[in-house]
């Protein structure tokens, strides 16, 4: 029998029990050995819960138990998680985490100590929910040099662009919504404001370099600036607005970002709606990929947190998961990358167009019928410090959508 300790029980937590408790019989087929869960830590009661039996208050019961050999931090947020799957870790259990500022914070130093204690510290379920992007990145792509790695990394804030997209709506109201269907983090700023997609491309760019991308060196915009007006432009170019988090290598550099896109029908991501993510996968022989699924959520996050269990009951004492080195890897600053820009500014477009023309050289205006006091243009690809040089010669501009493609 394989013990294991679940540390918070939330939405994931909870998801957790609910997976094993419909799941059990194949689970334990599958792990060639009965998983039980013999803690559940939480500092709160629950009263008439099933786990009320299993259910404690002391960490210390987990890390001092030699029975419990897999820990499942669910609780989010850096401390304790950090300092109670250090600690596990230490004490030679594996660990398993749905924690994606856990894992871009300390993920280096917790993979290196698994290392040592030749026990495993498993992360599935920080990326992507419950779709399986890491195993596949370290385990099933491993012919290929990986050029790019682009996704719709977080749920919430697609629920979010996709609703306020056809629907029209508001963007508070939306976000409650979401909340309310617990996709949100318990802080919805790191939804809104890009930090959770950040973290997670710096754990997929980690992966693909096989170094460590510290993720606060990623430039990182949210959705908090996309408003309905945006969302009228982007219907009268047949394109879309989406938070793209993205990390594309040259040479040995990488250039990473988060930030609101618009797509055109033709991308990949484009139809990728609600709370659903979907990563897009460059590798240099493979060609294209895409992985695409329920991106958040109790049981599909729950799933890929189950399905790392089972990978660490069978493989006890063997560690496998030697995903990146300490080595810092190199991003290629923001404003060297080039991109094409689409830009909203007060004012008509006959009296801007010269002015515009002369600045930014070719560019494609866009009107919407019912905003009659200002235009959008599209400009040719520049690089960010020449587009934000061009740019504040405007202060008619209202603000900048980066564009895809
Ligand atoms: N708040 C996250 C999201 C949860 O909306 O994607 C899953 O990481």
């Amino acid at each position: 029998m394989a013990n294991i300790a679940i540390m918070g029980y939330g939405t994931v937590g909870s998801g957790v029990v609910d997976v094993l408790r419909i799941n059990q019989a194949l689970i334990n087929q599958r792990a060639e050995e009965e998983i039980n869960i013999k803690y559940v830590l939480d500092l709160r009661e629950f009263p008439g819960d099933p786990v009320e039996q299993v259910l404690i208050h002391d960490f210390e019961q987990i890390v001092n138990d030699p029975e419990v050999e897999i820990v499942v931090e669910v609780m989010g947020g850096i401390e304790p998680a950090y300092t109670f799957v250090k600690r596990c870790l230490l004490a030679g259990k594996s660990a398993v985490t749905s924690n994606k500022a856990l894992v871009a914070s300390h993920g280096t130093e917790l993979l290196s100590i698994a290392k040592e204690q030749k026990v495993n510290f498993l992360f599935e379920a920080s990326v992507g929910g419950g779709i399986p992007i890491i195993r596949n990145l370290k385990e099933c792509l491993t012919a290929d040099r990986i050029e790019e790695v682009t996704g719709i990394l977080n749920g919430t804030t697609n629920y979010m662009m996709t609703k306020m997209f056809y629907d029209g709506a508001d963007y508070e109201e939306v976000l409650k919504e979401a909340q309310d269907k617990g996709y949100a983090e318990s802080n919805p700023e790191a939804d809104v404001e890009g930090q959770d997609a950040c973290r997670k491309i710096a754990i997929l760019s980690s992966i693909i370099t096989g170094k460590e991308v510290d993720f606060e060196e990623i430039h990182t915009e949210g959705i908090t600036k996309i408003t309905k007006e945006d969302m009228m432009y982007a219907k009268e170019m047949r394109m879309t607005i989406k938070l793209l988090a993205s990390a594309k290598r040259q040479n040995d550099q990488v250039c990473a970002m988060v930030s609101p896109v618009l797509l055109g029908q033709e991308h990949p991501l484009y139809s990728v709606n609600d709370v659903f993510n979907a990563i897009f996968v460059r590798g240099n022989v493979l060609g294209d990929a895409m992985f695409y699924g329920s991106g958040a959520g109790k049981l599909p996050t729950a799933s890929a947190v189950m399905v790392d269990v089972i990978e660490a009951v069978k493989h006890k004492s063997e560690n496998i998961m030697a995903v990146w080195t300490e080595e810092q890897a190199q991003l290629i600053p923001r404003s060297d990358t080039t991109k094409r820009y689409f830009v909203r500014i007060k004012g008509k477009q006959e009296e801007l167009q010269e002015r515009l023309i002369r600045e930014f050289g070719k560019i494609t205006f866009v009107t919407v019928q019912s905003l009659t006091e200002e235009c959008g243009f599209i400009t040719e690809e520049l690089s960010e410090i020449m587009f934000e040089r061009k740019a504040t010669k405007f202060p008619e501009i209202i603000h900048m959508i980066r564009v895809e493609g």
